[in-house]
């Protein structure tokens, strides 16, 4: 179901955030936040502050954040949909579904879900009733893949030859450039071509549903073919933000509140065809954080069933730290030698399998016997080096409580006492803040190289990010002003255009600028925690807007923006004439010369003017 835009927006601005929080947990007000135990994480001293004027909140201690939606969509492990149904009861609000009509004006996106459904249905035909697709039929069938699942997977095949897709694209008079696109057909010299070649095909679905990429596998495994091929990142597909199987599993994961989490295709599909549902793959790639950020939202229990090799276990290790990050509870099972998931149920059967996943360890056990495994407990000195390694993934976790239960448990495993533990976790965590303060650093450097400016640029960012919180005060009036002389082109880091393009569209259309309405428009989640780090920061406007009221600061807030406005304004403009400056230094050609001396007093001008500009 989807619910039109305007009722989303009636529901939000009739709710506030501190009265819906305060339903499921204690705020206190404090500045001009609320702040009080994040109920996402366990700790001592409160993190969690819920923001009134700007209605978000953020938790500095596990990063949760987001609006009144995305509070109960995480309190209550609910859908976006259930969320705002929940709010729209309480309002007595009624909400009827979008009707059909809007069909005419399809977004770009939309059309491509489009065309992947079509392609999707195409290569499930081909698989299921037609002639050239019975190899791949029995392949799927020699391994017990029963009909239902293919179906419900959406399995297809796709022709040898290379014509079969692009003529089917031809008889349906559909895109063929969006098809190169989607990397489904290929441009090539003798025209255009089929990009799957002889491949079954499991389509690779959102979260919702919608099929969004393609995997197929050969037929039969050959050393010189890879065995899977994938369908390029687009618009609608980013490899590190999608878990496979996640549209099949999501009810099933919450349900239960854990998810296993696997390797491949086979091995989700072969699982659930056995009757174990709750499952995502990683298909191929390491785990990110955004695929961890995805799965928290629906449980944060997990256990890893990834394979006993190396790989496999190196695989384990990494992806522990990326989940430790965000405070998941961890398991690792470990199938017996050579088995993967897919062989083990098929082999030994359902009951067998759940035996797996209630055997498996706990991540602090599984590591102490991967060390173990690896000889280092039997030497004093290699012993002390495997501690402190087991104490690094324990300093990612945000929650008090788990970290002391897993201190105790260590101290209790090597018979020491918890003291020397704490110190050495009190070290970690000292370098885990450098390196922190190292990689910011890196972060806007290397985004700053990348689009080719040079370091000095670094002070521009600073300007950039004032005008960036003072646009994320969520007042009309500072956003228009600031709108009116800056573009969002204007802006040096791509995470700033993002977030200023959603304001500028959302002033056109008059509509609130609240964050609470920015973050809703923005899809990337990493800029939804920027846009929540950054609101909630330490770093104020001003001292004085602190103490205001909302109405008083509202003055306060044009100031600043006048001032950072004319700074950023000032500081393009010096970065222009101390470069050409330099230039004239090594420049021979008098008319070049001529030129940029003409620039220069033109731009000593406009400095001028901007500095006494009355905004
Ligand atoms: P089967 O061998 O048919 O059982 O498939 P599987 O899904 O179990 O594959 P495997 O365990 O070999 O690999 C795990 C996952 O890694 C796969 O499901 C793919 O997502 C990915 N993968 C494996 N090989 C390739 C490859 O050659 N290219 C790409 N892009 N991904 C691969
Ligand atoms: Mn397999």
């Amino acid at each position: 179901m989807r619910i039109p835009e305007q009722k989303i927006d009636e529901i939000r601005l009739n709710t506030n955030i501190v009265d819906v929080v305060s339903n499921y947990m204690q705020l206190k007000k404090r500045g001009r936040n609320y702040v009080g135990l994040c109920p996402f994480h366990n700790e001592k001293t409160p993190s969690f502050s819920v923001s009134d004027d700007k209605q978000i909140y953020y938790c500095f201690g596990c990063h949760n954040g987001g609006n009144v939606f995305k509070f109960l969509m995480e309190y209550k492990r609910i859908s976006f949909v259930e969320a705002v149904q929940e709010l729209a009861r309480e309002l007595g609000i009624i909400i009827e579904a979008e009707d059909q009509y809007e069909d005419s004006i399809k977004s770009e996106t939309e059309i491509l879900y489009d065309l992947n459904v079509e392609v999707a249905r195409y290569f499930s035909d081909n698989l299921l009733n037609e002639k050239i697709g019975e190899n791949a039929k029995k392949y799927f069938e020699s391994r017990n893949i029963k009909l239902a699942t293919m179906r419900a997977f959406g399995l297809g095949y796709a022709n040898f030859g290379r014509e079969s897709l692009t003529e089917f694209f031809k008889t349906k008079k559909l895109d063929l450039e969006k098809g190169i696109y989607l990397g489904l057909l290929l441009k090539s010299e003798s025209g255009i071509k089929d990009r799957f070649n002889g491949r079954i095909m499991f389509p690779i679905f959102s979260p919702n549903g919608r099929v969004i990429a393609f995997a197929g596998r050969i037929l039969e495994d050959k050393a010189d073919t890879a065995k899977y091929v994938n369908s390029p990142e687009s618009k609608i597909y980013y490899k590190g933000k999608i878990l496979y199987g996640l549209s099949h599993a999501k009810d099933e994961i919450r349900k239960n509140d854990i998810a296993l989490l696997v390797e491949g295709y086979m091995d989700l599909i072969s699982l659930h065809q056995n009757g174990i549902k709750n499952v995502v793959a990683i298909s191929g790639t390491a785990l990110t954080d955004d695929q961890v950020l995805l799965l928290s939202r629906y449980t944060k229990n997990v256990v890893l069933f990834f394979d006993s090799d190396s790989a496999g276990v190196n695989a384990s290790m990494r992806s522990i730290d990326i989940l430790l990050k965000r405070d998941m509870n961890i398991k690792v099972a470990s199938l017996p030698n050579g088995e993967d998931p897919d062989t083990f149920i098929q082999k030994f059967g359902k009951k067998e399998f759940e035996e797996e996943i209630q055997n498996a360890q706990n991540f602090l056990e599984y590591q102490t016997e991967i060390y173990s495994r690896k000889g280092f407990f039997n030497d004093p000195i290699k012993t002390v080096e495997a501690i402190r390694e087991l104490v690094k993934p324990i300093s990612l976790i945000a929650d008090e409580l788990k970290r002391s239960v897993l201190i105790k448990s260590l101290a209790e495993k090597f018979s020491l006492r918890e003291k020397l533990i704490e110190l050495e976790l009190e070290k970690v965590f000292a370098v885990n803040k450098k390196e922190e303060n190292v990689a910011e650093k890196f972060r806007v450097k290397s985004e700053a190289k990348e689009q080719n400016v040079e370091e000095r640029i670094l002070k521009e960012i600073k300007v950039e990010k004032e005008l960036i919180k003072l646009l994320l005060e969520g007042e009309e009036k500072v956003s228009k002003l600031i709108l009116e002389k800056i573009k969002p082109e204007e802006f040096q880091l791509t995470i700033h255009q993002e977030i200023t393009s959603v304001i500028e569209k959302l002033l056109d259309e008059e509509k609130d600028v609240s964050p609470s309405v920015v973050i809703d428009q923005i899809q990337n989640i990493k800029t939804q925690q920027y846009i929540l780090e950054i609101t909630f920061d330490k770093y104020r406007i001003s001292d004085e807007w602190e103490s205001l009221k909302p109405s008083e600061g509202i003055s306060i807030l044009i100031k600043s923006a006048k001032d950072a406005i004319k700074k950023f304004k000032g500081q393009k403009i010096d970065f222009e004439l101390k470069n050409n400056l330099e230039k004239l230094k090594t420049i021979s050609d008098e008319e070049t010369k001529i030129d940029l001396m003409r620039r220069n007093s033109e731009l000593t001008k406009k400095k001028k003017e901007i500095e006494t500009e009355i905004l």
